[in-house]
């Protein structure tokens, strides 16, 4: 029998290929998060019997309890990919502090809730690990984004962080820094904007959500145990950090 693992957001984008890529390759008992798209994840667990769990990553009780919840049913949660996240781009000019405020609870605060549910289990168990979806946009900056770079770029210092505490506990937290992947929210950027962008990447296109898990399922192996407080970007060339 596998590890279970929890895959925030991941009933669509990213998230459904790490969940897939887990099951797959790990023999993985997965359970992918959702906020609110109903239809989505029915949509997801029809397709690929993967089962969903509703909450809202940055609620902090809700966290905990979304895991409860899961481990109740499927056992202790061994595997963490925080994945979940939005955007809600504009210039500074145009950004009121809702927009802000939702980015940072969502895409950064989501990280330590779920951390903070999962890792003293781990730490229990002396084995674990983290994967946490960065971006190139918070290694770079993006014009539009300053509350998602923040974001990003705050969850790349998170996963240094924790990787200094989980090492002696046997739990490893890594990160990767996606490029431009074609999923919904990468077709949510004006197509004359986007264009340039993809001009930009030296590899000439968009990544794939597979190419993105395969880095995941790597960082989740027992083969991965040395490495931890890592960074790895997987951006097309178009970023070299
Ligand atoms: N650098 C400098 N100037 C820029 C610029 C840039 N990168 N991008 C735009 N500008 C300039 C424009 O040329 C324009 O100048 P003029 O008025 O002199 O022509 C001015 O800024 C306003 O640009 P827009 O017309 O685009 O402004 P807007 O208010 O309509 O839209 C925006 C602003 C929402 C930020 C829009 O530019 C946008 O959507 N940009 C893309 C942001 C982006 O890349 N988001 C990534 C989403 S995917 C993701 O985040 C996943 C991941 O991890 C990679």
């Amino acid at each position: 029998m596998g590890r279970v693992a929890i895959v925030t957001g991941g009933t669509r984008g990213i998230g459904r290929a790490i969940c897939e890529k887990l099951r797959d390759e790990h023999g993985a008992t997965v359970v992918a998060n959702y906020a609110g798209n109903d239809d989505a994840a029915r949509a997801f667990s029809q397709e690929t019997g993967i089962a969903t769990v509703k909450f809202d990553v940055g609620d902090h009780a809700a966290a905990q309890d979304g895991c409860r919840k899961v481990e109740a049913e499927h056992g202790p949660i061994d595997i963490l990919v925080n994945n979940a996240g939005i955007t809600r781009d504009g210039t500074l000019l145009k950004m009121d502090y809702d927009d802000w405020n939702e980015v940072m609870r969502i895409n950064l605060g989501g990280c330590f809730n779920m951390a903070k549910a999962l890792f003293p289990g781990m730490k229990d168990r002396g084995w674990g690990r983290i994967v946490n979806i960065g971006s190139i946009n918070g290694q770079a900056g993006q014009y539009g984004q300053v509350n998602y770079a923040a974001a990003k770029s705050g969850i790349h210092g998170f996963t240094k962080a924790l990787a200094q505490e989980g090492a002696r506990f046997g739990i490893t937290v890594n990160a990767i820094a996606p490029g431009y992947i074609d999923t919904d929210m990468v077709a949510a950027v004006p197509e004359p904007v986007l264009e340039k962008i993809v001009a930009r990447i030296p590899v000439g296109r968009l990544g794939k959500a597979e190419e993105i898990a395969r880095g995941v399922a790597f960082l989740c192996s027992e083969d991965a145990g040395f490495v931890t407080g890592s960074t790895m970007s997987i951006n097309g060339g178009q970023h070299m950090y």
